[in-house]
């Protein structure tokens, strides 16, 4: 498609939202150049935008619909719960309901306190490291993010070990650290360099955002292993994998139970939510009634929408689809993305362009490297030695033909059919012969 005359009503919108919303959006990542395209209506794999053109959707609602959009049995559910109230604020039985599915899922749950954001969670869970061990520094993976959460608000491009935004506490740079993936000589240094106030360590099993770098299991076994020996607080941010690479997330995926882990997402099935979850002992002190002296508990207790009746409804009819149909989901995503992956790069590579398509599980990204040899492993390496203009173009051109991809990659939804997968090869044969 031409994008300047399929795209007109999204471009007359696009005027408008600048005048009202800074930068004419609600979330950085939803913008693209010139201007991004607006959504009517989405389905199954697919959406439509405002002037009618189709895409093959694999942001997934920031990856978050790992059974596509309106999934009948959840559109069900919510049709039924919508009547009886949308927002109580008050406890109630899906709200128990969902706790104990996420305790029976997923490996490292014991207790749940339920959030309305990742970001929200990812807050709770470094507070809580922290005052479960009374020390300060929590490490974070370069290029890894965790939400708007200021305390972990480090640069997610290099120079890594700078705050992100104004207006943040130049004392972040102080208690927060960033280390390379997959360099666990680097997180041994740097625990060392702050022993004496080292609470503990936060990582994505799969850094997505930071360049779509897989941890490598060895590299996950041995920051276990160091804050198992430090008696400090490993937690897994599990927004995107929790659900996605296995029922109980990238714990189950890879088998290493953190402490901790923060939840979102795919928990319910496109709703808003958030949760952490983890070791009873850690979890135990959010409680209100763990003591009436205020330095002995951790307040993690706001959230007007926090387990919202129809959030948690959506929640226990997808982790049960999750639960009951694992084996229909996870392998035959893993199955599909694989060909995808390979079907692109060498739709690449057959027109001359060098490139990888790498990814775990349901997720991809295509990134282009200047030397095809180089080992890529961690978020500098993809800054460095990946030419990240090509990835924005191929971007741009594979929606022009009609698939919508974010970083690069994305992820497959159960809905994302085989002919949807040759769909895409076909694209970015395509894309291929406009970039060489
Ligand atoms: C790994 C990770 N953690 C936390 C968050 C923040 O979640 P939310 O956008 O729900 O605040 C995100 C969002 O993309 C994420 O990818």
């Amino acid at each position: 498609m031409d994008y300047s005359i399929n795209t007109k009503r999204s471009k007359r919108l696009f005027d408008r939202a600048q005048k009202v919303l800074p930068g004419g959006i609600s979330h950085n990542v939803r913008y693209t150049s010139p201007y991004p395209i607006y959504i009517k209506e989405a389905y199954g794999g697919k959406f439509c935008d405002v002037d009618g053109n189709e895409f093959i959707d694999y942001w997934d609602g920031h990856t978050g619909l790992i059974l596509g959009h309106n999934p009948p049995e959840i559109v069900k559910a919510l049709k039924r719960a919508v009547s009886k109230g949308t927002h109580w604020g008050l406890v109630n039985q899906s709200e128990v309901e969902l706790a104990e599915l996420v305790c029976e899922i997923v490996p490292c749950a014991e207790m749940v306190r339920f959030c309305c954001s990742g970001t929200e969670a990812t807050m709770y869970a470094v507070r809580l490291a922290r005052a479960f061990t009374g020390k300060k520094v929590i490490l974070k993976a370069e290029g890894g993010w965790h939400g708007g959460n200021p305390d972990l608000s480090l640069a997610v491009t290099p120079p890594y070990d700078m705050e992100e935004s104004m207006g943040l506490l130049p004392e972040i740079t102080k208690y927060t650290k960033a280390f390379p993936v997959n360099n666990l000589d680097a997180v041994k240094k740097l625990v060392d360099e702050n022993r004496n106030d080292f609470a503990g360590i936060i990582i994505e099993p799969f850094v997505f955002s930071g360049g779509s770098v897989a941890c490598k299991p060895e590299f996950l076994r041995g920051i276990r292993e160091i804050t198992r020996e430090t008696g400090t607080v490993l937690i897994f941010d599990e927004v995107i994998t929790g659900f996605r690479l296995a029922p109980g997330g990238g714990q189950e995926y890879y088998g290493i139970k953190p402490d901790l882990c923060t939840l979102g997402k795919n928990l319910c099935a496109g709703l808003p939510c958030g949760a952490v979850a983890g070791r009873r002992d850690i979890m135990g002190l959010a409680s209100p009634q763990h003591s009436s002296v205020k330095n002995e508990k951790v307040f993690i207790g706001g959230g007007t929408y926090s387990a919202n009746p129809l959030s948690m409804i959506a929640g226990k009819t997808a982790l049960k689809i999750y639960r009951d149909r694992k084996e229909q989901i996870y392998p035959v995503l893993e199955k599909r993305a694989e060909r995808l992956r390979k079907g692109m790069e060498t739709a690449l590579r057959d027109c001359g362009v060098n490139a990888s398509a790498r990814g775990i599980s349901s997720l991809f990204v295509v990134l282009f490297p200047y030397d095809p040899g180089a080992e890529i492993s961690n978020a500098l390496d993809v800054f460095t030695k990946t030419d990240m203009f090509k990835n924005m173009e191929f971007q741009f051109r594979m929606l022009n033909h009609g698939v919508y991809l974010v970083h690069g990659g994305g992820v497959l939804c159960t809905e994302h059919t085989e002919a949807d997968v040759d769909k895409t090869i076909e694209a970015a044969a395509l894309a291929a012969k406009e970039m060489v």
